[in-house]
């Protein structure tokens, strides 16, 4: 695996081949680290909001990416997307210079935006044919059909993406996001708002596409759905607090649950950054 932290104090497990996590059979190829950056870090004004984040992930994993409100995690995906630029920061995103191929990475990546954002006012359909435009997809009709069917959509394909209730919603930005075949998928709290048996049907997507090789980091505010991911990243201030399988953060923390050692980690680091400032 990768170099120990440059930046901010990690606690927990190593994010690779933890004990607890979920197994599966891996080939050599699974060690391949699909995102492999250092010393991430933004600031907006004089306030650090990602600050000196480590971030690896391998291959046909599904990493959840926790933290408070505000606490930097869409700032570092879309950074990690090539969307927003560094401040400083190193390292590759499926073996791509992620700063300065940012195009390329884009072109490989699926990101799910944390706010709905296709167009209300055309179809399911003309959406996903709109984007396949957009990607100068070859054989569009054919993408979007793939798409259509694999999530389930078919039947509602004329339907305008503003009259879907949110679970829907959702499932169409997901078709979105996976239209050019991305091996990467950045989703930002994909399934906020959204009914518990669309939020587990949403997860057996995730993890059908992970067995399928695509490389899953995903922010997520629910412990149920924390506890689906291989492995956890929790960030507070911008700073990386816990990293590993569940188990492994809450053994650390020395917590009864999840969301006891995160609450338990949040008030560390909330003590610490009010010391500092
Ligand atoms: N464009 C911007 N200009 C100024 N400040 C920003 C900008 N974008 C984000 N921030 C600030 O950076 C901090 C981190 O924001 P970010 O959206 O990354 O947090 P988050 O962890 O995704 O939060 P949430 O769980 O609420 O989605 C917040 O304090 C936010 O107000
Ligand atoms: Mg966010």
């Amino acid at each position: 695996m990768t170099a120990p932290s440059a930046g901010p104090p990690q606690a927990g497990a190593h994010p690779l081949g933890g004990s607890g996590a979920v197994h599966r059979d891996r080939g050599a190829s699974d060690l391949e680290l699909a995102i492999d950056v250092r010393g991430l870090s933004k600031s907006y004004g004089n306030r650090k909001v990602v600050d000196g984040v480590d971030m690896q992930v391998a291959t046909g994993r599904i990493v959840g990416f926790l933290g408070p409100n505000g606490s930097g995690k869409t700032t570092s995906l879309r950074m990690l997307c090539g969307l927003l630029t560094p401040d400083a920061g190193e390292g590759k995103v499926l073996g791509l210079d992620f700063r300065r191929q940012a195009a390329e990475v884009k072109r490989q990546v699926g990101y799910m935006t944390q706010k709905f954002g296709l167009y209300e006012d055309l179809s399911i359909r003309e959406n996903l044919d709109f984007i396949a435009r957009l990607f100068s997809m070859e054989n569009r009709k054919q993408a979007v059909d793939d798409a259509l069917e694999r999530l389930g959509l078919k039947s509602r394909e004329k339907q305008l993406a503003g009259a879907l209730s949110g679970g829907w919603k959702q499932r169409l930005a997901l078709a979105a996001c996976l239209l050019h075949k991305p091996r990467l998928l950045l989703l930002d709290e994909p399934t906020a708002g959204v009914d518990p048996k669309a939020r587990r049907e949403f997860w057996d997507q995730i993890r059908q596409l992970a067995q399928e090789g695509i490389t899953v980091l995903v922010s997520t505010h629910y412990m149920d759905e924390a506890e689906r991911c291989d492995e956890l990243v929790y960030i507070a201030y911008g700073r990386v607090l816990a990293r590993g399988t569940a188990a492994s953060v809450v053994q650390e923390a020395g917590a009864k649950d999840l969301e006891d050692a995160f609450v338990k980690l949040v008030g560390q680091a909330t003590d610490n950054y009010s010391e500092a400032h």
